[in-house]
C-alpha cells in the first residue's frame, strides 16, 4: 500500500495531512509560528522554524495515521508564495526570509518596470505586473539595501523549495510557486532570461523548475531519519498555496472557478491557454496542472472584513450571543438575511489592509458608504457580505472579459461555510456555486499531486475525479442577480471616485 503526505507551510503555521490512495484523509498535525514586523509594512520569518514544523507535523501525522513509515511513498510540499530564503556559497541561510505580505520593495517593483521599458513590456515577458510581494523586487531590496548580504548570495528559494532542498538535497521548484517571483516566463513555463538579463541577475541563484507531478528528488538519509521515513520516499513539485488549494478544489479543467472566503479572498479559475489581463490586474500564473495556466485575483481583506466587524463593532453582542450558548457569527448572519438585498443602499468597501485586485493600491481604505439612520447592525453585516463578493466579482469579470469559461463555482475557506455567504457568492456572481467534500485545502491538493507522483493516478485529472465530490449546490436566483446587477454598477464606481481621496488620506498618517 502507498501512502501520501501533503504539507503546506503557510504564514500562521504548518499543517501536514496524511491520505489513502482513494483520497480519504487518514490524520492532520499542525504546528505554529511567529510572523515578525522588524519595521512598520515588514514580514519576515526564521526558515528554521518552519523545518520544525514539518519535522514535528510530519511525525505526528504518520504516528496518528497509524501506518508503517515504509509505506509513505511520496510528499507533496505547498506553501506561502513569494517569499524569499537567501542562501550563502555553503548552503547556509543568509538572513530571515522575507514573506510574500512584506511592503518594503515599492522602489525596486518601480526599478524593475523601468528595466524593461514599462509596465506593459513587463506584462509581455513574465505575464504579470511588479508587485510588492512578489520575490523579484526582494532580491533587488537585499541587492540596494544589504549589499554585503546580497554578495553572499549564491542562490535564492521560495519558502516550501527550501523545506524541499533540506529534504532531499535538491535545489529544485515548480511552474506554480515560480509564477510568483515574477522570474517566470510564464507562457513558456521556464526562467525569463530576458527578464534576468535586464535586471543584471545570474540565473544559477534559481532552482531548476519542474512541473508540479514531478518527482524532484528522494529524501536524504539524515531527512529521512529526522521525520521517521525511508530513503525510498520522493519529494513531487507540489505547488504555492493558491494552485495547491486549487487541485484541493478539483478546479484542474475548463470552467471550473473557486472562491476562498479566508482573512483574503482568492478568485481562482482554470485555463487550458494562458491568459493574459493587459492592465495587469489580475495574476497569470502556471496551474499545478500540466500544460494549464491560472488566472487570479486577490481581495486582501475577505472574511476578515467580518471579522473586524465583529471585533470593532460587536464585542458586547458577541458576549451576549456567546452567554446563551450562541455563535456570533450565526446571529451576525441572521439578522443579515432579515435585510433586503443590496442593505437598503448600504455598501462596504472591503480595502482594510488597502487592496490587490482589481486596484492594486496599498492606500485604499475600507468604507461604509451610505449610512442612513433606518440602518443598523444586520445591515452593516449584510453591507460587509456584500462588498467582499463584488470585491470578488470584479476579479471573476476580468476573467469573463477575457473570455475564460467559467460554469461552476466551488466555495471554500471559513466564509464557505455559510449557507448564507454561499448564496449570496451565487447570486453576485450569477453562477452555480457548490461546496465539496474536503476542507483541508493546499494539503490536500499536493497530497493528491503526491498520489500522483507515486504512480496512483496518470494525471491530476484523475485524481481529482477519483477523490472529490460534491457536498452542496446553489442555483443563483434571477430576481436577486438582476437587484445585485444594479448594484455592483455602483460599487465599481465608489473606488474610482474616493481613489484620490485614499492617497490624500494615506498621506496623513
Ligand atoms: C498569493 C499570495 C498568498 C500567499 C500566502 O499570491 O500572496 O496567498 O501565497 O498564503
Amino acid at each position: 500500500m502507498s501512502y501520501l503526505l501533503g504539507i503546506d507551510i503557510g504564514t500562521s503555521g504548518t499543517k501536514t495531512i496524511c491520505i489513502a490512495p482513494d483520497g480519504k484523509i487518514l490524520s492532520v498535525a499542525s504546528a505554529t509560528y511567529p510572523c515578525a514586523a522588524p519595521r512598520p509594512l515588514w514580514s519576515e520569518q526564521n526558515p528554521e522554524d518552519w523545518w520544525n514544523a514539518v519535522v514535528k507535523t510530519v511525525r505526528e501525522a504518520v504516528s496518528k495515521a497509524g501506518v508503517p513509515a515504509s509505506e509513505v511513498k511520496a510528499i507533496g510540499l505547498s506553501g506561502q508564495m513569494h517569499g524569499s530564503v537567501f542562501f550563502d556559497a555553503n548552503d547556509a541561510v543568509i538572513r530571515p526570509a522575507i514573506l510574500w505580505n512584506d511592503q518594503r520593495t515599492a522602489k525596486e517593483c518601480a526599478e524593475i518596470e523601468s528595466a524593461v521599458g514599462g509596465r506593459s513590456n513587463l506584462i509581455q515577458m513574465v505575464a504579470n505586473p511588479a508587485m510588492t510581494g512578489f520575490t523579484a523586487p526582494k532580491i533587488l531590496w537585499l541587492r540596494n539595501n544589504e549589499p554585503e548580504n546580497y554578495e553572499k548570495m549564491k542562490s535564492c528559494l521560495l519558502p516550501k523549495d527550501a523545506i524541499r532542498f533540506w529534504l532531499t538535497g535538491e535545489k529544485a521548484t515548480e511552474v506554480s510557486d515560480a509564477s510568483g517571483t515574477l522570474l517566470l516566463d510564464v507562457k513558456n513555463r521556464r526562467w525569463s532570461q530576458e527578464l534576468l538579463d535586464a535586471l543584471h541577475l545570474d540565473s544559477s541563484i534559481l532552482p531548476r523548475v519542474y512541473e508540479s507531478e514531478d518527482v524532484t528528488g528522494k529524501l536524504t538519509p539524515s531527512a529521512a531519519a529526522e521525520l521517521g521515513l525511508t530513503t525510498d520516499c520522493v519529494v513531487v513539485g507540489g505547488a504555492g498555496d493558491c494552485a495547491a488549494g486549487a487541485v484541493g478544489n478539483g478546479i484542474v479543467r475548463t470552467g471550473a472557478l473557486s472562491t476562498s472566503l479566508g482573512t483574503s479572498g482568492v478568485a481562482f479559475v482554470h485555463s487550458d491557454t494562458v491568459k493574459i489581463d493587459p492592465l495587469g490586474r489580475a495574476h497569470t500564473f502556471c496551474h499545478a496542472v500540466r500544460g494549464a495556466w491560472h488566472m487570479m485575483g486577490v481581495t486582501l481583506s475577505a472574511a476578515g472584513s467580518l471579522q473586524w466587524f465583529r471585533n470593532a463593532l460587536c464585542q458586547e453582542f458577541k458576549a451576549q450571543v456567546e452567554s446563551a450558548g450562541g455563535d456570533v457569527y450565526d446571529a451576525l448572519t441572521s439578522e443579515a438575511s432579515a435585510v433586503p438585498t443590496g442593505s437598503d443602499g448600504l455598501f462596504f468597501l472591503p480595502y482594510l489592509s488597502g487592496e490587490r485586485t482589481p486596484h492594486a493600491d496599498p492606500d485604499a481604505r475600507g468604507c461604509f458608504i451610505g449610512l442612513t439612520l433606518a440602518h443598523g447592525r444586520g445591515h452593516m453585516a449584510r453591507a460587509v457580505m456584500e462588498g467582499v463578493c463584488y470585491s470578488l466579482r470584479e476579479s471573476i469579470d476580468i476573467f469573463r472579459g477575457l473570455n475564460v469559461p467559467i460554469s461552476e463555482i466551488r466555495a471554500s475557506g471559513g466564509g464557505a461555510k455559510s449557507a448564507f455567504w454561499r448564496q449570496m457568492q451565487a447570486d453576485v456572481f450569477n453562477c452555480k456555486t457548490v461546496t465539496l467534500n474536503s476542507e483541508e485545502g493546499p494539503a490536500y491538493g499536493v497530497a493528491l499531486l503526491a498520489a500522483v507522483g507515486a504512480g496512483e493516478y496518470s494525471s491530476v485529472q484523475e485524481a481529482c475525479d477519483a477523490t472529490i465530490t460534491r457536498a452542496t449546490e446553489l442555483e443563483p436566483r434571477a430576481e436577486v442577480v438582476a437587484q445585485y446587477d444594479a448594484r455592483f454598477e455602483v460599487y465599481k464606481k465608489l473606488y474610482r471616485s474616493l481613489k484620490d481621496d485614499f492617497k490624500a488620506i494615506s498621506a496623513l498618517s
